[in-house]
């Protein structure tokens, strides 16, 4: 005997129903256009890589790869992992494939799910979407705003720009950092039995995440902490005031937070991210900076790189907020069929139709049965017209047009005049 309970969905691993199916394309469709108009090449990478990337690649003492990795070894012993997010998965590629020579800048982008064993919550999910660009080649500033600039196209071509509020900040060279780590720990290490359990826990592996604790009593501690922005080299601040610039130039807000660190290992120099405060806690939609090291760090030449990434569930959710979709039926022509023994003949009109005018809908009754039934089922469609077939038409070689939705009485044609005649009800 089977067994018959039902089963679940993995937590945080949402099923999206067609409304919001429909706006997250539409979401997609915008950053797809945007990006490629400014040269950013597609590019679809594996959904699997060897867990070794992400480690080397994210960094080993990022929550992402200590504790929301979905790893296992495969049947050759061999480490993989469902990819958390998608820079590190692109460099590899650029590196295996030569998609890039000294000399030269390029640009590519690349949407699809990404995994993170995450506590869900709205907002939150363990299988989510990102949207990503990535700049190889190129170490100017003029890079690092163009990036935010095209975002901020995207959503604005979308009708959120209002909506959101740009976070930037400079962390500075690796250098710069590891001697402002060195400072940090030695202010904080007085205060450690202070700290909240994860900033103790990160105060030698990660020290600079402090500075991003959600916790109130850490944040005072941090108060009088030294400041990154007394570590940083006259290189660092040169670079960060000119896209400020650019950004002032293109007319984009920004606030300069100097708590953003971000977490993920690979950043230097500059980090930005989009926030609203129309989600609750889960409020930012996109976040990205600079990365120069990591082509190298994953055994590659020296390649300057900057990028961001964007959820698109919580892009879904703000646009829900700010502009909530309604479930559409489009369906524009009903085909409707006297009789069973007709239904070949039904579904070749209706592709003959789909064909004639791709931007029309067309539906084909299925249940068929009487024809006040499928007449009803037509009426509720919302379609403009419906297209009859009987025996006699069929015979004729002709079919009915019906309008649905004014008073125009009803006319028998001949398919071979369908080319010319159909599209005038649509004009
Ligand atoms: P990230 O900040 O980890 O950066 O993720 C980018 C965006 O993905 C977030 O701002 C958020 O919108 C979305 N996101 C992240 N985790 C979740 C989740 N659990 N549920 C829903 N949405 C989520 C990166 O991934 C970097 N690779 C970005 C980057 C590209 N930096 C340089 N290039």
């Amino acid at each position: 005997m089977g067994n018959h309970q039902t089963i679940q969905s993995v937590r945080g691993m949402n099923d999206w129903g067609p409304v919001q199916s429909q706006q997250l394309q539409l979401i997609e469709q915008q950053a797809i256009n945007v990006f490629a108009q400014a040269n950013y090449l597609k590019t679809r990478l594996p959904i699997l890589e060897q867990t070794e990337l992400f480690s080397r690649g994210v960094g080993n003492a990022t929550d992402i790869v200590e504790k929301e990795l979905y790893s296992f070894a495969d049947r050759n012993e061999q480490l993989l992992s469902l990819r958390p997010e998608g820079t590190a998965g692109l460099v590899r590629a650029l590196i295996q494939n030569g998609w890039w020579q000294q000399g030269q800048v390029v640009r590519y982008q690349y949407l699809g799910p990404m995994f993170r064993r995450e506590r869900p919550q709205k907002g939150r999910y363990r299988q989510f979407t990102q949207f990503g660009a990535e700049v190889f080649g190129g170490s100017q500033p003029i890079i690092d705003s163009e990036l935010i600039q095209l975002s901020y196209e995207w959503f604005k071509r979308l009708g959120l720009n209002k909506n959101i509020k740009l976070h930037i900040n400079t962390i500075g060279k690796l250098e710069d950092r590891k001697r402002y780590r060195a400072a940090l720990i030695e202010y904080l290490q007085p205060f450690e039995s202070q700290l909240d359990e994860d900033s103790q826990r990160r105060l030698q592996t990660n020290p600079l995440r402090i500075l991003d604790s959600k916790i109130e009593s850490t944040q005072q501690i941090l108060q009088n902490a030294p400041k990154l922005k007394e570590f940083l080299s006259q290189e660092s601040e040169e670079h960060f005031s000119q896209v400020l610039q650019c950004l002032e130039t293109v007319g984009i807000e920004y606030h300069i937070d100097s708590h953003l660190v971000r977490g993920l290992d690979y950043y230097n120099d500059t980090v930005f991210e989009w926030v609203t405060d129309q989600l609750g806690s889960q409020g930012t939609v996109c976040g990205g900076g600079r990365y120069d090291g990591l082509v190298e760090e994953l055994g590659g030449r020296t390649c300057p790189a900057c990028g961001f990434a964007a959820g698109l569930e919580r892009i879904e959710a703000l646009l829900e907020v700010t502009s909530p979709a309604e479930e559409s039926s489009q369906t524009d022509i009903y085909v409707i069929c006297q009789h069973a023994k007709l239904s070949g003949v039904a579904l070749k009109l209706s592709s003959q139709v789909r064909n004639l005018m791709p931007d029309i809908q067309v539906l084909c009754d299925s249940q068929l049965g009487s024809m006040k039934g499928q007449f009803k089922r037509a009426d509720k469609s919302g379609a403009k017209i419906a297209l009859i077939i009987g025996e006699e038409e069929y015979n004729a070689e002709s079919v009915v047009i019906k309008p649905l939705r004014d008073e125009r009485q009803q006319q028998l044609i001949l398919l071979s005049n369908l080319n010319k005649i159909l599209p005038t009800y649509f004009t």
